[in-house]
């Protein structure tokens, strides 16, 4: 299959359509970003790489760095994680407060921002550094010890977060949040803030589509089994209230962020991610997901 000419025929179409959607300005300095920027990067297991448009400029990885934070809680932690955060679909938006409530404070999964939040809370409580440990993390599945945060959408999402404050706060009176609250806001926001390029996270995501191994030296970064359950969760979850829509249109296991970066991978045969920061309602990159879908009709690689 000649995988650049369908990349060169999506590339094409998105000429043709009318951008719709709004970059994300509740983090102001998200706003800043050209709503024109368009990348994707294919990393195929068997036959490599495969680009167009903005693909090597970084962005806010945002919500993807939820995939990240679960993975290394997921390689460090034995015991079952699981007590403290659900695995099913919230139906919700991603900052939503309603069903905590009702749940005693466990969040519905891993991927939306109470369940990353619990998450950071584990991850604090297990690691000595865990800012320099995350990030070492990411660099070392990345193979590039050059990765960093962007300090400007740090400090602007620092100044906003209001939700999630809120949400660590409800959480921690049902007794599910055990570090300080500004600790754990502080650590979340910093995950949220790496940058990194579609090619970048093409290269970290192969871990999912590798078996929980790195492509490039054959490292287990996590278990065959864990990661299983980590793409699953990402099937399921990845996309909020929308997770139904994305597996319905595209059908791969994948994750997005209000930077407008999505990351997909195919078990077995390749990773995938597009940018483009303009955002439909949900929250999810409007013409990322037209992109992906057209890649998993034209090559007819979907799971399903
Ligand atoms: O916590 C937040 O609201 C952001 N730092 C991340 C949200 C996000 O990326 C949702 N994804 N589509």
């Amino acid at each position: 299959m000649d995988y650049q000419e369908i990349l060169d025929t999506i590339a094409l179409e998105l000429t043709t359509k009318q951008p719709r959607g709004n970059v994300a300005t509740y983090i102001p300095e998200l706003a800043k970003v050209s709503p024109q920027k368009f990348g994707m990067h294919l990393h195929c297991i068997n036959s490599g790489h495969y680009c167009f448009g903005n693909s090597d400029e970084k962005f806010s990885i945002q919500s993807i760095s939820k995939v990240f934070g679960l993975t290394l809680a997921m390689s460090l932690i034995h015991e079952d994680l699981f007590e403290r955060v659900d695995v099913e679909p919230s139906g919700n938006p991603f900052n939503s407060l309603i069903q905590l409530e009702y749940e005693n404070g466990i969040p519905r999964n891993p991927f939306i921002n109470a369940g990353a939040l619990v998450i950071s809370d584990i991850l604090i409580s297990t690691l000595k550094s865990p800012k320099q440990e995350f990030l070492q993390f990411v660099q070392n599945i990345t193979d590039n010890d050059t990765l960093k945060i962007n300090v400007e959408v740090f400090e602007s999402e620092k100044k906003c977060s209001y939700r999630n404050a809120a949400l660590l706060h409800l959480m921690k009176s049902f007794g599910n949040i055990t570090n300080d609250i500004e600790e754990v806001l502080d650590f979340y926001i910093y995950q949220c803030a790496i940058e990194m390029s579609c090619k970048e996270l093409a290269t970290a995501f192969m871990v999912y589509a590798n078996r929980g191994a790195k492509l490039s030296s054959h490292e287990e970064v996590i278990s065959p089994h864990k990661v299983k359950r980590i793409n699953a969760i990402m099937q399921t979850c990845g996309f909020y209230d929308e997770a139904g829509e994305f597996s319905f249109r595209v059908g791969l296991p994948g994750k997005s962020g209000v930077g407008g970066g999505i990351a997909a991978i195919h078990p077995n045969q390749y990773a995938v991610t597009v940018w483009s920061p303009l955002l439909n309602p949900k929250g999810n990159s409007e013409l990322g997901m037209y992109a992906l879908e057209r890649l998993t009709t034209l090559t007819g690689l979907s799971i399903f």
